[in-house]
């Protein structure tokens, strides 16, 4: 049995007479992804040791030398040359471990009033909480460089689709405007769920409370916290906020999973609306003609394992009766890689925004085909007085005619359009142009150019 391994050495150790079982060692430690937490850990614990000074269970000294050492700590974790060692099974033990190392038995005075299991809940609300503002500020960045590339395409004229067909042509410019809105949303789930991540749960100790005069207001004001959470059982395993972080994250990687599908076909030779330059593709090995969109395909196969990791979460707390279960360790990692595959999603479209060119003049020939004015044709005739399904069929027949033709509706001539319906004359052509299509629709939310213009000007104003 190696030193390392005998159960005595642990800070746990003292009702146990057999070493851990080295497979169990290895199974039960989180050391290996739980790392990352130390910031946090190291702020939790001398927010704690503050309070224990405050409340006379340390004296000024003992503060002292813990908040020194637990300083001295994260410069060895930063400048790499911490010991991690997984014998001591998670961040936390290790992080005490070292600091009773550093300073001897006042080290070990740091944990008097707490448990793992508030420490924990701690830490992952402080990560979490940091993630979130750094997660909003790229949101913002995207919606920045959405409405930059917005306001330079307020009168592209592209075709609008539904079911992927020609429907009614808009402006590049509202197509875009979508995206923001999604990110909108987006960015407005963060910082609601960040509310209820910033809550403290610190001094909820193992999960009845603790019996020292702790002062768990203190605690959440030198952490940064709102308050401190109302039931200690509660607080020790409640993940509630992770599942809706990483619901809020999933939302933003299916919106970018959809933006990317776009830059997928739109980049396509069939579609040819836009450019992505070179950086963001690579080649294929064998097709030396291919430039391919990987980056954004690859967001489109990430938001995969953001939805996994969000019903892996689910199930982690289904059926978990109260309090604290070790189940909750495994929160961790689809919690980190979620964060971790959203953040740089989230960064290559920061990126890539900015980047793309739009081909205006394919995105006008594209939608001048597909006789994409044909509801203005109907609605031109309701306005003459034809009621609305009357129109439909007229125009249905008209547009026939013209597949038969090969012609598109603009280009029918007056004498031709007026055998589908008399009451149609000259001013008929102003509808048919795909800029009298899309400045017809002039009204909030409308794809005018006016109202895009608008929109981006609410759209600054509400970033401002
Ligand atoms: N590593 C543990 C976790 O991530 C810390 C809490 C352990 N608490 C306990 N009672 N075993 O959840």
């Amino acid at each position: 049995m190696s030193e390392e391994n005998n159960s005595k050495s642990k800070l746990w150790g003292g009702r146990f007479t057999e070493a851990t079982d080295a497979f169990v060692q290895r199974f039960t430690a989180s050391v290996e992804f739980d790392k990352r937490l130390y910031k946090a850990d190291i702020e939790g614990s001398i927010a704690h040791a503050t309070m224990l000074k405050q409340a006379k269970i340390l004296n000024s000294d003992e503060l002292k030398q813990i908040t020194s050492g637990l300083h001295e700590i994260q410069n060895d974790i930063e400048s790499d040359s911490f010991k991690w060692s997984i014998e001591l099974e998670d961040v936390h033990m290790n992080i005490e471990a070292a600091l009773t190392a550093k300073i001897g038995d006042t080290g070990k005075k740091l944990h008097t009033g707490r448990s793992r299991n508030d420490q924990v809940a701690t830490d992952i609300r402080l990560y979490v909480r940091e993630e979130i503002d750094y997660v909003s500020l790229l949101v913002r960045r995207l919606q920045d460089g959405i409405l930059d590339l917005a306001e330079q395409n307020t009168d592209t004229v592209m075709p609008g689709f539904t079911h992927l067909q020609t429907a009614q042509p808009i402006t590049f410019g509202h197509h875009l405007m979508a995206w923001f809105e999604m990110m909108q949303r987006d960015f407005e789930r963060l910082q609601d769920c960040r509310k209820r991540v910033n809550i403290s749960p610190l001094g909820s100790a193992a999960l009845a409370g603790t019996t020292y005069p702790i002062d768990r207001d203190l605690t959440a004001s030198l952490l940064g916290f709102d308050k401190a959470s109302n039931n200690s059982l509660d607080s020790v395993s409640d993940r509630d906020f992770a599942i809706e972080l990483s619901a809020a994250a999933s939302l933003v990687m299916m919106h970018l999973s959809r933006f990317s599908e776009e830059l997928v076909l739109w980049t396509s030779s069939q579609f040819n609306f836009i450019d992505l330059p070179d950086r963001f593709c690579t080649g294929s090995s064998i097709m030396p003609q291919k430039k391919n969109p990987d980056v954004p395909e690859l967001i489109r196969g990430k938001s995969g394992r953001v939805f996994g990791h969000l019903v892996s979460l689910l199930t982690l707390m289904k059926s978990q009766p109260l309090a604290y279960n070790k189940d909750n360790q495994e929160d961790k990692e689809p919690l980190f890689d979620t964060l971790d595959t959203l953040k740089d999603s989230l960064m290559a479209y920061v990126e890539m925004v900015p980047a793309i060119k739009a081909k205006k003049e394919n995105m006008q020939l594209s939608a001048a085909q597909g006789f994409a004015t044909a509801t203005d044709l109907a609605d031109y005739l309701v306005k003459k007085g034809m009621p609305f399904r009357d129109a439909h069929e007229v125009v249905g027949k008209a547009v026939a005619f013209c597949i038969e033709q090969q012609k598109d509706l603009g280009s029918l001539s007056i004498e031709e359009l007026q055998n589908f319906s008399e009451t149609i004359t000259d001013d008929v052509y102003d509808v048919l142009t795909l800029e009298g299509s899309v400045s017809a629709r002039n009204h909030i939310g409308g794809t005018a150019p006016s109202q895009v213009k608008t929109a981006i000007a609410n759209a600054r104003a509400l970033l401002a």
